[in-house]
């Protein structure tokens, strides 16, 4: 069968990565989540001192940069690629709450994602790639045959955030979450370069009232049509 591109678009904690995920487990397609990179690069500046909040130095990050090798490997226990910071297992810590405060500031930085789109188009240049972010259907993947922007109400994603959070043992309150929820959309969509903002051809679905089993089927008939060229 005809292999494409399929670029997952939308706010944060829309479901894109849950969609992508079994979409791309379902074609036997390669899974791509573009978020991981950037959050990697927030650990990395985290812990090289680099960011604080009030303070972002970006001259040593852009100069450190060189430093920085990403990687995705294959767990076999989950069955979903873990990403790799310089050699080293940071699928865990990148997921953090931390993280998520400061990641919107390391991807409004131009050198920092130069470098994750030249990374990104290599790992998707053969088709057969699901890839979810911000700007991959406007500037990754311009051409990618499908195009999805995922939307839902602010406090739904932070409810099912914050789910998350407390299922996995952190302590957050809701505010929190709702707060980052709200403040990573402002970044996300006014940063100058590569905003969030749906591409002309994407197809734009709300996932605020829909279960996850009837949004995987309706993205999985998209995903179906475009693939035989009916739509
Ligand atoms: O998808 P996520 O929440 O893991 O993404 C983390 C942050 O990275 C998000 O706030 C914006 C940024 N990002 C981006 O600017 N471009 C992408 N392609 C993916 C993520």
């Amino acid at each position: 069968m005809k292999k494409i591109t399929i670029a997952i678009d939308g706010y944060s904690s829309t479901g894109k990565s849950t969609v992508a995920k079994r979409l791309a487990k379902h074609l036997g397609y390669l899974y791509v989540d573009t978020g991981a990179m950037y959050r990697a690069i927030a650990l990395f500046a985290l812990e090289n001192g680099l960011i604080s909040k009030t303070h972002c130095n970006q001259k040593e990050l852009i100069e450190k940069l060189p430093e920085i090798t990403l990687y995705f490997q294959l767990n076999s226990e989950t069955g979903i690629a873990d990403m790799f910071l310089n050699g080293k297992n940071v699928e865990k810590r990148i997921r953090s709450l931390e993280v998520s405060q400061y990641v919107s500031r390391i991807a409004e930085i131009s050198e920092v994602r130069k470098k994750l789109v030249e990374q990104q188009h290599k790992i998707g240049k053969q088709k057969g790639v699901v890839m979810d972010g911000r700007d991959i259907g406007t500037v990754v993947f311009p051409q990618a045959e499908l195009k999805i922007f995922l939307n839902a109400a602010p406090e739904e994603r932070a409810r099912r955030r914050f789910k998350e959070y407390i299922d996995n043992g952190a302590e957050v309150t809701f505010e929190e979450i709702l707060k980052n929820v709200m403040e990573r959309d402002r970044i996300d969509t006014t940063r100058l370069d590569s905003p969030l903002v749906k591409a002309k051809d994407a197809i734009e679905l709300d996932n605020t009232f829909t279960n996850k089993e009837d949004f995987f089927q309706k993205v999985l008939q998209l995903t179906k049509d475009r693939i035989s060229g009916h739509l």
